[in-house]
């Protein structure tokens, strides 16, 4: 069902890899309220995913753009001013990559080379794309941004590894430019903590099947799917939310909040 929330505004959409990505379904969920978007994501990404299939349905322009560039950033932000024929009125980041989780590094034996990529792709690129628009005044008044993260930020999940440090600090950044976009142009800056979703990054965490099924039991209401987590998103990029800022907040069907379920208790009598 659509309600024109989004009618007249325009966004950036980061990080469609193809389907099953969050960011593919957020484009879908934000043109079907009105939006009008374009896409962007690595140029390796644009080669091996499927987005011009996504670009042919939202009707939408690819602009690449490597997160950790800023010679990139500042050619996508440019043009999509162009293109619109205006200023932004959401970006979402849906970007993320670990390369010691990647390349199979335990916690406890990072690679730093990789590590400092880990945070220049994951964290620091929200720093990054902010800069840019904020330098060049390309979002308007209440122009929302949203970037996903986990909550292995908060809680240690083994597994996720270099990635809860990175999501610790892409949650920071987004609260401490809350506060200067929001002094200075009535910005908002959120994160959404998602469950954990069956995607390319997803996929990538060590037993993901265990992980996803565990969480699935420890939610009241289950796991949220990626196109639930569209919907909010859309939410936060609508005008129904305009005081929402410098928040992190939890999409995860009640798993945050929860001890134990009746269902974890059973399986650990047996
Ligand atoms: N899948 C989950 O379980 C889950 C749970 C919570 C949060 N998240 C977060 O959601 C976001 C989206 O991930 P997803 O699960 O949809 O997986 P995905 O693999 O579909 O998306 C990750 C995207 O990051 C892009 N990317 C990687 N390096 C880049 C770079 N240098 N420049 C530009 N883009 C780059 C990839 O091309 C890809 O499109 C990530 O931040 C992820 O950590 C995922």
């Amino acid at each position: 069902m659509a309600y024109n929330l989004l009618k007249g505004k325009k966004g950036i959409i980061f990080g469609a890899l193809d389907e099953n990505s969050i960011a593919w379904a957020t484009a879908l969920r934000c043109v079907e309220e009105g939006a009008e978007i374009v896409l962007t994501n690595a140029p390796i990404a644009l080669r091996m995913g499927e987005i011009n299939k996504l670009a042919e349905i939202t009707n939408a322009p690819v602009i690449p753009a490597d997160v950790t560039s800023l010679e990139d950033l500042n050619n996508l932000f440019t043009k999509s001013m162009e293109h619109f024929g205006g200023k932004i009125d959401f970006v979402l980041h849906s970007v993320g990559m670990s390369l010691n989780v990647r390349k199979g590094k335990p916690y406890t034996d990072l690679d730093y080379d990789f590590s400092h990529k880990t945070f220049d792709i994951s964290a620091m690129s929200l720093h990054r794309v902010l800069q840019t628009a904020y330098k060049l005044d390309a979002l308007n008044e209440w122009a929302s941004v949203v970037a996903l993260t986990y909550i292995a930020a908060q809680r240690v999940f083994p597994d996720y590894s270099e990635m809860a440090d990175a999501k610790a600090l892409l949650e920071s950044v987004a609260r401490s430019f809350g506060y200067h976009y929001g002094i200075s142009k009535k910005v908002r800056i959120n994160t959404i903590s998602q469950s954990p979703t069956r995607t390319t990054a997803g996929s990538g965490v060590k037993g993901f099947d265990g992980f996803i099924n565990y969480a699935e039991k420890m939610s009241p209401l289950g796991n949220a799917s990626a196109k639930q987590c569209a919907d909010y998103t859309v939410s936060l990029f609508s005008d129904l939310t305009r005081m929402v800022t410098m928040q992190n907040l939890f999409h995860d069907g009640g798993f945050s909040s929860t001890g134990v379920t009746m269902d974890v208790m059973l399986q650990m009598e047996k």
